[in-house]
């Protein structure tokens, strides 16, 4: 038998004839956003747009197209574009690609259930295809509330936007919330899939565009290390939080009603739980990547019972960063009896050999300790300490923890020797940092999004089905939720309310501080 050399692994990176290295630009297109008066839009994804503009992956004619109710022309539109990019945007403004940039810009007035307005906006990218050489090529951003996705879905169908001619492409972008819950995400589908073709349809969940998140596979598929500890001979449980310190004042109306984990927990958390618990896929096609991940979550409950197995709670006044701060029922816009959990926390078990018997902890929360996300791969005891109790009286349990955001990185902790004539272990940590490893700076996930999306790249993009099943899991807890009433609360600045602890205790584990 032939023993393979190490060169035997190496993936030719030009095999399907291009260097996967280098990044690609997008073709000739055009992106119109709906909600464009809207936070998002402002915040993430016209800096977003101006930082692809700046890194030369957006096509040379490219036009970006804002509709809203607004009375604005190009130029008032241009002059919130511009503010937005100057305020928000990662990557230095520079005048020459703002110029050119800002040439593509229009603006369309209208309202979501006038039909003139959509003939409009007809109009204009079809004097964009043949002026700046679009080419038919339009993507449809709605950043815009779900219950207005029906009315603008219609619309474009009706203008003739969303029939794609031959050799063109068009293709839709929602935001989350995908429903909420199984039965309103199907609806929601039945209608978008009415008018776009379930590959025409990109939903967002921004955390896969993190670099970090990315990384899961690459920490996992990439290396020979992790893959034979990652299962549940060595793995006690794992933890994934995603804590924040910031509150919801002027949210009231996004989430009020929806709560933390319909926010949280059933896209960005499952996503994260879905890319730590995978097998391996075939390749970093689209399609395998998303038959692991389907097969996954297809395995993935909650444990029970739920009164023991899950916590939720509301965040009353306290102090954070040294500053009084408000309970979620004094925050403008929040009824006074609101039930919306603003932390939520659930135990999940993962129904595979790999997992069977490993408890998967999900929590995340509103006003905590700290704003952190992190995925903690926590491992067993040693079986045998062949040292005195005394020695290891300090020695935890082995984690590897990927540090999502901030601070990125992965840290290992394991224990080692005190330095000193005695014995004693304690826990000690190794760190890779992205700041300290790499002189890059990692995109922000919104202009990896929206380039892939341009480009037709499905892979960062969850597919209907993963959707569902996230509902799935989670339609459970919700409904065992709405029955009890009024979520516990607890101190804003806090890391949640004590029932989180209790659920933790009970199984002999605690939550990480991180
Ligand atoms: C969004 C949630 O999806 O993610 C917000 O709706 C949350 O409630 C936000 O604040 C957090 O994103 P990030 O990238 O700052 O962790």
């Amino acid at each position: 038998m032939r023993v393979p050399a190490a060169s035997d692994e190496w993936v030719n990176p030009l095999r399907d004839g291009r260097d996967k290295r280098l990044p690609r630009i997008a073709g000739p297109c055009a992106l119109v956003i709906f909600g464009v008066t809207g936070d998002l839009a402002r915040r993430k994804l016209m800096p977003a747009v101006y930082d692809l503009a700046n890194r030369g992956l957006l096509p040379p004619g490219f036009a970006l197209v804002g509709f809203a109710r607004r009375d604005w022309d190009d130029q008032d539109f241009g002059k919130v574009v511009h503010d937005a990019v100057r305020e928000h945007s990662r990557t230095p403004f520079r005048e020459d690609v703002w110029e050119r940039l800002s040439e593509g810009l229009r603006f369309v007035q209208g309202s979501f259930d006038d039909p003139a307005s959509f003939s409009e906006l007809a109009s204009t990218l079809h004097t964009l295809d043949r002026e700046r050489g679009s080419g038919g090529n339009h993507g449809f951003y709605l950043a815009i509330p779900p219950a207005a996705f029906p009315v603008v879905l219609k619309q474009l169908s009706e203008a003739g936007l969303a029939r794609s001619d031959d050799g063109q492409w068009k293709r839709v972008v929602i935001e989350k919330p995908f429903g909420h819950d199984l039965d309103s995400a199907r609806e929601l589908n039945a209608v978008v899939n009415q008018v776009f073709p379930e590959d025409t349809v990109f939903r967002i969940d921004h955390y896969l565009g993190k670099e970090t998140v990315q990384n899961i596979l690459a920490l996992r598929f990439a290396n020979q290390l992790f893959d034979p500890i990652w299962n549940a001979h060595y793995v006690d449980h794992v933890q994934i939080t995603m804590a924040e310190d910031i509150g919801l004042g002027g949210r009231a109306g996004y989430y009020d009603g929806i709560g933390a984990a319909r926010d949280v927990i059933q896209n960005h958390l499952l996503q994260l739980l879905a890319f730590t618990a995978m097998e391996e896929p075939i390749s970093f096609e689209p399609s395998e990547l998303q038959a692991e991940k389907i097969k996954v979550l297809s395995a993935t409950r909650l444990a029970e019972p739920l009164d023991e197995t899950t916590a939720r709670g509301q965040y009353a006044g306290g102090w954070q960063g040294g500053l009084p701060v408000v309970g979620l029922l004094e925050e403008e816009g929040f009824a006074a009896d609101s039930t919306t959990e603003t932390f939520a926390a659930i135990t999940l078990e993962v129904d595979t050999r790999r997992w069977a018997g490993v408890p998967f902890y999900l929590r995340t929360g509103k006003r905590l300790g700290r704003r952190v996300t992190e995925i903690a791969v926590v491992f067993k005891r040693a079986p045998h300490l062949p040292f005195d109790q005394t020695m290891t009286e300090e020695l935890g349990q082995n984690a590897l923890v990927i540090r999502v955001q901030p601070d990125e990185g992965v840290t290992m902790r394991f224990g080692s020797k005190v330095p000193g004539s005695s014995m004693e272990v304690r826990d000690v940590n190794m760190d890779f940092s992205y700041g300290q490893a790499f002189t890059e700076s990692s995109p922000e996930a919104y202009e990896r999004l929206i380039l892939d999306m341009l480009l037709g790249e499905p892979s960062l993009f969850p597919v209907n089905a993963e959707v569902e099943l996230s509902w799935e899991i989670l339609d459970p807890v919700l409904a065992h939720w709405a029955a009890e009433g009024k979520p516990e609360p607890y101190e804003a600045g806090t890391w949640g309310p004590p029932s989180a602890d209790e659920m933790m205790r009970r199984t002999g584990r605690e939550w990480r501080r991180p």
